[in-house]
């Protein structure tokens, strides 16, 4: 098994976790919790539980009375070192919520240089690589900072997960590294004291 290499930053660091999912039995919701297990002690990890509480992007309805859903979710954004994105594929695409909640951050710039990994899990071999490239179009657009190695996609996630358990050692391996390779990233933000 992969071994976490940042347990020795002293500094508390915040990851914030992102389901794309408004499913009650989410794999990729059941995926970000699961993650949150595999952080070093010193990353405080949250689970944005909210996404289906953040109304209908509109400018109409966005600058200084702008829903208190979104700013939370902002707020929330702003205040993680790191964020960790995990999406389902809907009709070849991202899910409309997950593209509704990015949309949101557009005109704030949370996602500005914020070091972000971007996860699709499907139950089908493609691993959710359309709903992947999409969501990486959007990271492109809001420039955060995605490495190759903070991306994965999953197959077959239905057989490597029994509720919030990780039952596949290789993914459970990859998951480690995607989280080694946003803590590195994160470490080495300029400005980011130990
Ligand atoms: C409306 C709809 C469209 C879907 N389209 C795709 C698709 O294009 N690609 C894919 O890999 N899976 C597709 N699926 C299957 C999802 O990957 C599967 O339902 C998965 O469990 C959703 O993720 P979740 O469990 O995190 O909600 C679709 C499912 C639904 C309900």
């Amino acid at each position: 098994m992969i071994k976490l290499q940042n347990e020795e930053l002293k500094k508390e660091i915040r990851i914030l976790g992102i389901s794309g999912s408004l499913k009650n039995t989410s794999s990729n919701s059941a995926l970000t919790r699961a993650i949150g297990g595999l952080m070093p002690r010193n990353v405080e990890y949250m689970v944005y539980g909210s996404l289906g509480e953040l109304p209908h992007f509109s400018p109409d309805i966005d600058g200084d009375n702008s829903p208190a859903a979104v700013n939370d979710f902002r707020r929330l954004l702003k205040n993680a070192d790191g964020v960790i994105v995990c999406t389902p594929e809907y009709a070849f695409n991202l899910p409309g919520v997950l593209k509704n909640a990015l949309d949101w951050t557009v005109s704030t710039g949370e996602f500005y240089e914020k070091p972000t990994a971007v996860i699709s899990a499907s139950p089908l071999p493609s691993g959710g690589d359309k709903a992947h490239y999409s969501v990486m179009m959007t990271m492109t657009a809001m420039q955060a900072t995605v490495t190759d190695k903070a991306k994965l996609m999953i197959p077959s996630i239905n057989k490597k997960m029994q509720g919030d358990e990780i039952k596949d050692d290789d993914m459970r391996d990859k998951l480690i590294a995607v989280v080694n390779e946003l803590l590195r990233v994160i470490a080495e933000k300029p400005g980011f004291k130990l």
